[in-house]
């Protein structure tokens, strides 16, 4: 049987939210994060380097659970797809894309932020759900008075979720991981500073425990 989508969020609570220029940072920072204990990571098709990204940490970081972020279209879903993409994360959500990633049979974390979309999801089958931008949207009120009508719903918030709340957040009973991409921030990658990115994740791995 296939890997979940809530089996991966109960992999590792914290899920690096990564954008990547440059392919070849792409290996040492995923070995960074992974050594520092955050396996499962999110490659967002910002850059153009994104999908020789995710194929090349595929292939030189075993331990790593490699998904797609910033999934918008069949495009950029069958894109990632193609480059070996472990999940799909999606910004938002539509029927098209759904019905698109619900029959790859490739696991998909869709976004929601009003009831609406998370009933329209219920019906799908969905029941783990990408909660964006989590605090711009209310943040931890949000998810409790989401939870009290929804209780059914698990959620990972990514956008603005920081070393400061992300505990608050994972406390939470209808959240099952966050993501953000405050443990590979541009300024370090840039500086290709993967010590300090790993140390980074290791204070990130922590958080959850
Ligand atoms: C994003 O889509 O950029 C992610 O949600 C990460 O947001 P963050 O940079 O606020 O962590």
């Amino acid at each position: 049987m296939s890997t979940s989508i809530q089996d991966i969020m109960n992999t590792s609570p914290v899920i690096p939210v990564m954008v990547i220029n440059n392919v070849e940072q792409a290996v040492p920072l995923a070995h960074a994060l992974v050594e520092g204990g955050l396996k499962v990571l999110e490659i967002t098709l910002r850059t153009p380097a994104a999908l020789e990204s995710i194929q090349a940490i595929k292939a030189e970081v075993p331990d790593a659970i490699v998904g797609a972020g910033t999934i918008i279209d069949s495009r950029t879903l069958q894109q990632s797809i193609a480059a070996g993409a472990e999940f799909l994360v999606s910004p938002g959500v539509t029927d098209s894309l759904l019905d698109e990633a619900l029959a790859s049979g490739v696991p998909l974390l869709p976004g929601v932020i009003t009831p609406s979309e998370v009933m329209r999801l219920l019906e799908r089958g969905i029941t783990a759900m990408k909660f964006f931008p989590a605090q711009a949207a209310g943040g931890i009120p949000m998810f409790k008075a989401i939870g009290a009508p929804l209780p059914q719903v698990t959620f990972c918030p990514t956008g603005g979720v920081n070393p400061g709340n992300a505990r608050d957040y994972l406390a939470l009973a209808n959240v099952a991981c966050v993501g953000g991409s405050w443990m590979a921030p541009a300024s370090l990658v840039d500086a290709e500073d993967w010590t300090e990115i790993k140390r980074l994740a290791v204070e990130a791995a922590a958080i959850a425990l």
